[in-house]
């Protein structure tokens, strides 16, 4: 049988990069010779790609789908596949996959690490002890105690050890007991101190922090984004910031990746991380895994692992 000939859109992940070529006929998108159009260069192998590996920043967008005509499947390394366009995926009949459940611990560990990390001020006082200002101690800025989070399921799990009280709005009508329940976005804001945003991205969720949530979340409060940069009005966020109207934010992800607007970088009240709310050794392996198996599945015409079921 044929080997099935896979387009990887980005080196984003080594091991997975080296199985694809191990185990497939692999097409590496960033190795189009430098000045060669990208429709050229697709036009050069689009009869023997079948299948298209991408990630959270880097999807099979339409002019990539129209571009391959031989494509059937879109296997992404990625739990969010906000960047695949799946309405022409479906109406092409192009099988979907993603890489659920495997991530979320680490996503919820990030999420809870950077709420600390605001709350407790960590990096000013690794800068502070670096810098060897501990000596005098004297104008070391006092901290804020970890209280309430909320959030999803893992994420609360690893609040509640903290003591913290729990609220969370979430379209699901499924009660969740002990957390408090708010119908919407401005109410949950206005009554806790850190707002954690873990959704996934689509019509309905885009900037679904505003800048009534934001003024409602206030001076006091942070806000920590493990979801995508859309979910929030980052031109709003940047402003509340400056202008000390929210008190602090915790950012894996970013409107515009790797693009990071950089009046944040001069603030103090914020802590930016690269988008690796998954990036650990355990779960970028057990991603590719799944990716890999997804391609062998569908290459022997056996029942996907994960397929999309969004
Ligand atoms: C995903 O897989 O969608 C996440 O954004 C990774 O952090």
């Amino acid at each position: 049988m044929e080997s099935l000939g896979v387009l990887m859109l980005h080196p984003f992940n080594a091991y997975l990069e080296q199985e694809l070529d191990r185990r497939f006929r692999l097409h590496r998108f960033w190795e189009a010779p430098p000045g060669v159009p990208r429709d050229e260069f697709l036009r050069a192998h689009a009869g023997s790609i079948r299948a298209v590996v991408g990630n959270a920043n880097y999807g099979a967008d339409a002019a990539l789908i129209d571009a391959l005509p031989a494509l059937e499947i879109v296997a992404s390394f990625s739990v969010g596949i906000d960047r695949v366009d799946l309405a022409k995926c479906r109406d092409r009949g192009i099988r979907v996959t993603n890489t659920p459940d495997v991530l979320t611990d680490d996503v919820a560990d990030l999420a809870v690490g950077l709420a600390i990390a605001v709350l407790r001020r960590i990096p000013q006082s690794d800068r502070y002890v670096r810098a060897g200002q501990w000596k005098a101690k004297g104008d070391y800025a006092l901290t804020t105690r970890v209280r309430r989070f909320v959030s999803c399921l893992a994420i609360a799990k690893r609040a509640d050890a903290f003591g913290c009280s729990i609220s969370y709005h979430s379209r699901s009508e499924k009660p969740v007991p002990n957390y408090k329940f708010y119908g919407n976005v401005v109410d949950l804001a206005a009554n806790c101190d850190v707002l954690i945003v873990a959704c996934s991205l689509n019509v309905e969720t885009y900037y679904i922090v505003n800048r009534e949530v934001i003024d409602a979340l206030g001076p006091e409060g942070v806000l920590i984004n493990i979801g995508r940069g859309a979910h929030v009005d980052e031109p709003e966020l940047v402003s509340a910031l400056v202008e000390k109207r929210l008190g602090g934010a915790g950012l894996d992800v970013y409107e515009n990746e790797p693009f990071v607007p950089e009046q944040l970088f001069g603030l103090d009240n914020v802590v930016l991380v690269p988008h690796v709310g998954s990036d650990t050794e355990e779960t970028c392996r057990a991603m590719a895994d799944l990716v890999l198996g997804n391609l062998e599945a569908h290459a022997s015409n056996k029942p996907l692992l994960t397929p999309f079921s969004g």
